[in-house]
């Protein structure tokens, strides 16, 4: 836990990233007068909650989540959580705990005027909803393992999320499915309106429809740089089981990509930095190799730490 003793002061990250079945995210930044130009994302480590993991090491991030970000810019610091708890639960998980330390620490950073984004992807994402919330509000909706166009919102057009990306890519994302689902979770729109912690935290920017349950796919917050997505951006590119579930079309590896650029433009707005070079170097995940998982698991690869 020493790692983010004395955040956001102290440390480093540019701002933190959530993943899902997987990661959550904290992005940590450079500095640069007018911007940092060297950002550095935290992403969280989930705890194994697979037997079959549990050789490699007790927590893990895809490493398609690394590949995502580094796509567009910007270097990585594994959050590693350390106590190796059951499956991972919204409430209860080591992941959850780090998260939440996070979430409050970015909240403050922020009311400063300290920038910090915070990125939460599929767990991530439903994680943000319940740090929030203060409630687990989600519904089985059996949306795992197939793409989705998504269903934009008015609020969209003039969000922070899209409102610079090329009109050829909305045009796609909006028309074909282009989006990875694998949760069995979801937030109801209807269970959205009705909690007032969220209605009035989170812009909902699109949405999607399953079984009857329009559930909230993309979201950002209206005052902090906080956003959501129930689908993987990172999938496109860089994972190749479970097809079809995971478009490789130009259109979906493109909108993969300014997923990507969106992001870490918000963190290159972060002045966090490691106190030295030599610090920074220690954390970095290039410290840790990747291990081929293609054959086994639906990640190609996978770091592990002990
Ligand atoms: C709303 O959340 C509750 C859990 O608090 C859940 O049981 C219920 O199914 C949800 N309803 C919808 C429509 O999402
Ligand atoms: C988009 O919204 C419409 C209207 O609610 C719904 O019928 C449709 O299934 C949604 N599409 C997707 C891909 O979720």
């Amino acid at each position: 836990m020493r790692r983010f003793a004395g955040f956001p002061a102290g440390p480093a990250a540019n701002m933190l990233l959530l993943c899902c079945a997987a990661a959550a995210t904290v992005v940590l930044c450079g500095r640069l007068a007018g911007g940092n130009e060297r950002p550095i994302v935290g992403i969280l480590a989930q705890e194994c909650h697979f037997d079959k993991f549990h050789r490699f090491g007790s927590s893990y991030i895809a490493a398609s989540y690394v590949k995502f970000l580094e796509s567009a810019g910007a270097r990585v610091v594994p959050i590693r959580v350390l106590f190796p708890g059951g499956g991972v639960d919204l409430k209860t998980s080591e992941y959850s705990r780090v998260a939440k330390i996070f979430y409050h620490k970015a909240l403050e950073a922020n009311d400063k005027g300290d920038y910090f984004p915070v990125w939460g992807t599929c767990l991530g994402h439903e994680e943000l909803t319940y740090l929030t919330s203060g409630k687990v509000l989600l519904v089985n909706t059996k949306t795992n393992g197939f793409a989705l166009p998504l269903n934009f919102t008015s609020a969209a057009k003039n969000s922070r999320l899209f409102k610079n990306f090329p009109h050829d890519v909305l045009h796609a994302l909006a028309t074909e499915p282009l989006t990875s689902n694998f949760h069995m979770w979801s937030l109801s729109l209807e269970n959205f309106t009705k909690n007032e912690e969220l209605r009035n935290f989170y812009n909902v920017l699109t949405t999607n429809t399953n079984d009857q349950v329009e559930f909230i796919s993309t979201m950002e917050a209206y005052k902090y740089p906080i956003y959501g997505v129930q689908w993987h951006p990172e999938k496109n590119p860089f994972e190749w089981k479970s097809s079809p579930g995971i478009p490789h079309s130009p259109s979906a590896v493109r909108a993969s990509y300014y997923i990507a650029d969106f992001f870490i433009n918000e963190a290159r707005k972060s002045l966090h930095h490691f106190p030295s070079e030599a610090e920074e170097t220690k954390e970095l995940i290039y410290n840790y190799t990747p291990v081929y998982t293609g054959t086994f698991s639906s990640f190609q690869q996978i770091y592990f730490f002990d």
